[in-house]
């Protein structure tokens, strides 16, 4: 009889133990991160390390879910859907951020940066971090950074001097810095969104966009637009941005081993993005025939010389980041 008791209340306890240990698998939190790219560019693979890393260093508690494409809504409303704590992440860049924090406009100045290593050292300094926590007000903690490369003119002619772009409707992202750009460069900005580009230069709606060298084969943008004019106006970083509401609800070891995966995500992107623009501006000459044009970028450089000037009297902040960037 004892010995029947035993093996009772064994088995109690080793279902119990059972029962808890599924409770606590089940109990992992999933966060969705939304993006508005396909499964096939650099970002996702990094953002895939980021995933596994998140996972690895928080033993399971936290999975990560990707969702490619735009499938839970274009990058604005993903950014949006972060705010309002209902989507966890959601991976945009500087250009859209700019609406929700003005302070990531610096980093969509044209030829603010002096090259790659100088982006890499602001991105990676004081000023990146400071950049990426002034968000957090606006409901959007900063995660990191990841290359954007630079981006350059694209349309159905070659673009040697701004004088090329007047009378052109230039597809823009929604950022003020972008729209001033080609403004001061005598073009007409466009605000479409990324989704709606394909079709918008199918259609004629516009005449030319901006970006690197990936959307003319990523996107395909290069099986419509036959010059890629190199003038490099801008490198405006890719930005993994996290829903303050769901940040707060994390334990700090959670959020700790959310900023490191970042952290090693975008040293990740580094190197698969470098290999990406060069495999990119290849496939896009070779396959779609699509022509590298080199142009004259002072002339560039000289129309677009205002605005650094012009975002420094915005506020104060805005100057002492501008000299900060400038004095690396
Ligand atoms: C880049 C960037 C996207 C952005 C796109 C655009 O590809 O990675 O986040 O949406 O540019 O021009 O809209």
């Amino acid at each position: 009889m004892k010995l029947y008791n035993y093996n009772w209340s064994t088995k109690i306890v080793l279902t119990t133990a059972f029962l808890l240990g599924a409770a606590q698998t089940q109990a992992a939190k999933v966060l969705k991160l939304s993006h508005n790219q396909g499964p096939e560019v650099p970002v996702h693979h990094a953002m895939k390390y980021f995933a596994d890393k998140v996972k690895e260093y928080t033993d399971g508690e936290l999975v990560v879910r990707i969702y490619t494409n735009g499938q839970l809504g274009t990058q604005r409303e993903s950014v949006e859907l972060a705010q309002n704590g209902t989507l966890a992440f959601a991976k945009t860049n500087a250009s859209e951020l700019e609406a929700f924090e003005p302070l990531y406009g610096v980093l969509n100045l044209p030829y603010i940066f002096k090259s790659r290593a100088h982006y890499y050292e602001v991105l990676t300094s004081d000023v990146g971090e400071e950049i990426l926590d002034a968000s957090k007000d606006k409901g959007l903690v900063g995660i990191t950074y990841y290359d954007g490369g630079s981006r350059s003119f694209y349309a159905k002619k070659a673009i040697k001097t701004p004088a090329d772009l007047k009378d052109l409707k230039i597809r823009v992202q929604p950022s003020p810095t972008a729209v001033r750009m080609v403004e001061l460069l005598g073009g007409n900005p466009t605000p479409i969104s990324w989704g709606e580009l394909y079709t918008a230069l199918q259609q004629g709606v516009v005449d030319a966009a901006e970006n690197n060298e990936s959307a003319l084969t990523d996107a395909r943008h290069g099986e419509i637009c036959k010059f890629y004019s190199r003038d490099e106006h801008t490198m405006i970083p890719d930005v993994l941005v996290m829903s303050k509401a769901i940040w707060e609800g994390l334990t700090e070891k959670q959020q700790v081993a959310i900023k490191k995966a970042g952290k090693e995500s975008m040293l990740k992107q580094k190197t698969l993005w470098a290999e990406r623009a060069e495999e990119a501006a290849q496939k896009a000459q070779e396959k779609l025939g699509v022509t590298f044009v080199d142009v004259d970028k002072n002339s560039f450089i000289e129309k677009v010389k205002p605005m650094h000037d012009e975002a420094a009297k915005t506020s104060e902040e805005m100057a002492k980041l501008i000299d900060k960037i400038k004095a690396m």
